[in-house]
């Protein structure tokens, strides 16, 4: 590749999509990484929730948006949507071909894992094995339904030689309304959480894996709800790592010391998308511009 040409490729922005306001506590710890990339971010507000659709629309509906993203010529796409890496992960990345896509449950998996406190991964005193740690998954319906968060922790589990882990999982559809309609914290979020969680709570697990990139945004009802001991984990501090390593391994970061560009598109209504994301990455955003996701569908 010529010098030219890997300039205008590391020049290339992000990709970046979610069924609404969730993949935003992605992009927020993708800027914070790397604060001189270009990024481009689609929010299917117009068709969320994505978790209690089957799994073919969410298949289909991440395939038009990666179409979007690759007819904008980027140089890497994150699925910043937990039901859309669950079903489709592999979908997009055959659709886009030599374009990296990262997923975030590879990425929350692998952060689970780095929180679990070493009692739990090594062997004690005595030489004896640690006792199984318990897991508690929160995602959409479509996420738990495919099981595929569950089985990447157990296979994980099973490459460090540690126990089967006791799991539980729950979907928790309305926290995803709670979040795009702006109801981040207070006693609505506090009571809701409290509602859905009581089990979670009985079931005292090591780890509650936010297993939807919405919930993030409830961390402080669901952390109430589940009490102070519990560890939350979700996977943006790791997929904005894992993206920024291999952009400088691949000689894509952008060569630049000007901040990058933040572009928006919303297929729902603009304005409501905008002043949330205003208000969660605290920062003005110019315009979001509005797409209809149908229009570019290909069979
Ligand atoms: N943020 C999403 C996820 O991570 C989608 C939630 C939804 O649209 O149901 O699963």
């Amino acid at each position: 590749m010529s010098q030219g040409d890997q300039t205008e490729k590391s020049n290339a922005p992000i990709g970046i999509f979610d069924s609404g306001i969730g993949g935003l506590t992605i992009l927020k710890a993708l800027i914070t990484a790397l604060p001189h990339e270009h990024f481009i971010y689609v929010a299917d507000g117009a068709r969320a929730p994505y978790g209690s659709k089957d799994s073919e629309t969410v298949r289909r509906y991440a395939l038009e948006i990666t179409d979007f993203l690759l007819d904008r010529g980027v140089k890497i796409i994150v699925v910043a949507c937990t039901t859309a890496s669950s079903v489709a992960a592999d979908a997009v990345r055959l659709r886009a071909g030599r374009i990296p896509v990262f997923e975030v449950i590879t990425q929350g998996t692998k952060a689970v894992f780095d929180v679990l406190p070493s009692e739990l991964k090594c062997l004690n005193e005595d030489g004896e094995p640690p006792r199984a740690a318990r897991f508690a998954l929160l995602g959409t319906t479509l996420t738990v339904k495919s099981g595929v968060y569950r089985k990447s922790i157990s296979e994980h589990a099973r490459r460090l030689y540690l126990q089967e882990p006791v799991f539980t999982e729950l979907s928790c559809p309305l926290f995803v309304s709670l979040v795009d309609d702006g109801v981040w914290n207070g006693p609505l979020a506090d009571s809701t959480a409290k509602r859905y969680l009581s089990e979670i709570r009985a079931f005292h697990p090591d780890v509650v894996i936010l297993g939807c990139t919405h919930y993030p945004v409830l961390s402080e009802s669901i952390g109430k709800a589940v009490g102070p001991e519990v560890q939350l984990i979700d996977s943006a501090f790791n997929i904005a790592r894992t993206v920024k390593t291999t952009l400088h391994r691949d000689r894509m970061l952008r060569e630049s010391t000007v901040e990058g560009s933040l572009t928006f598109y919303s297929s729902d209504a603009p304005d409501a998308f905008r002043e949330h994301a205003e208000r969660f990455l605290d920062t003005a955003i110019d315009m979001v511009h509005h797409v209809e996701l149908e229009s570019l569908e290909k069979v």
